[in-house]
């Protein structure tokens, strides 16, 4: 087959599920030709976390230029796109919505195949555009603010759910423990930051691996640990080191992650594990998995860090496989807060 008559397919990708207004363009899937991320997180800031109400608001403020940027920067109009992906779950649905909502009718006003993206898969294809040559079947581990998942991806958009979180995200206790420990909001690129200062053996907070067949994880007693240590040295007037904590704690987390991500890629027979969400950006993660795996003789990924936190660009890939097998959507496309990424096949 000759490639070059093969006609480009350009993807337009939006994400607005939590508080990024995200666009992007893409060629054929893997290739970025822009990737437009604004970020509201000075707004929810002050709030200590995202404030629903204000994040829709900001999104339909924030949508069209966004997208419009994203056009202009790729240097293409809405007459050379393909198909327009869009988060439509998980998240938050008033934010989905406006996404939702915006590639409807512009889906609608220039007769533009739709394709529904789940935002969980769009993490994991944040790795088909930092690694080209990439290809399933692999291990993944996606963690983020609002999930953890240990996942076998077997083939594009089929996957099997090996381990999940029973209670907080990975990234959620990152966020809750450093508001305990009076750092910012998003909390996980701060303690990531002090914990390279910190002595990660200064307080020996537990290890969560639950059942010995369990691919699941557990952060809520991590957490009550912290809280319960930062209380007592309080009551007992002692002063604590912040970059300790900041060290243990991000140890006791990434010790798990990459224990249960080893185990389940040595089980399923797979040499690579990818990973990603806004946690995949923590450097000791991602340190301790790339010394594990030199260790086991498995190739671990990591997307850039951009792309691990949330962006439209990682939709647009999802986007164009979707498309690429026929999975469009009807304009009655409705937002789905909870939806599971199993559930992406089922479309
Ligand atoms: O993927 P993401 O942007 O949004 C969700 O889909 O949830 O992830 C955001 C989460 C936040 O909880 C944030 O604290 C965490 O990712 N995060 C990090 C780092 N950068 C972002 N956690 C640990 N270390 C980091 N460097
Ligand atoms: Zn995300």
């Amino acid at each position: 087959m000759n490639n070059n008559t093969k006609k480009d397919i350009i993807t337009l990708a939006i994400e607005t599920s939590c508080d990024e207004t995200a666009a992007a363009v893409l060629k054929n899937g893997r290739q970025v030709l822009s990737n437009i991320i604004s970020s509201q997180i000075e707004i929810h800031k002050k709030f200590g976390g995202v404030v629903p109400e204000v994040a829709s608001r900001k999104h339909i403020e924030n949508i069209n230029m966004i997208v419009q940027n994203a056009l202009d920067e790729a240097g293409i109009t809405l007459e050379d796109v393909d198909n327009i992906g869009v988060t439509y779950g998980p998240g938050l649905v008033g934010a989905l919505l406006v996404g939702v909502s915006t590639a409807k009718a512009l889906a609608f006003g220039k007769d533009i195949p739709l394709v529904p993206v789940n935002h969980i898969e769009g993490h994991i294809y944040a790795n088909f555009i930092e690694y080209p040559e990439l290809e399933p079947p692999f291990i993944c581990l996606v963690v983020s603010g609002g999930h953890t998942h240990l996942v076998y991806m077997k083939d594009y958009g089929d996957y099997q759910l090996l381990g999940r979180t029973r209670d907080d995200a990975a990234g959620e206790a990152f966020d809750k423990i450093a508001r305990a420990l009076g750092l910012g909001y998003p909390g996980g690129p701060l303690i990531d930051k002090l914990a390279v200062i910190g002595n990660k053996n200064a307080v020996d907070f537990p290890r969560v691996y639950l059942e010995e067949d369990s691919y699941d994880f557990s952060f809520s007693g991590l957490k009550s640990a912290v809280l319960n240590y930062l209380n007592s040295s309080k009551q007992k007037g002692e002063e604590i080191s912040v970059e300790d904590v900041a060290a243990s704690f991000q140890q006791s987390v990434i010790e798990v992650l990459t224990e249960k991500a080893i185990k389940a890629a040595k089980q399923m027979n797979s040499k690579t594990i990818v990973v990603a969400g806004g946690v995949a950006a923590n450097q000791g993660l991602r340190n301790m998995l790339i010394q594990r795996g030199e260790k086991e003789g498995l190739d671990i990924r990591f997307p850039s860090k951009v792309l691990c936190t949330d962006n439209a660009a990682m939709i647009g890939c999802s986007s164009y496989y979707n498309f690429l097998k026929g999975n469009i959507a009807g304009l009655d496309l409705n937002a789905v807060p909870n939806l599971r990424l199993e559930e992406q096949m089922a479309l």
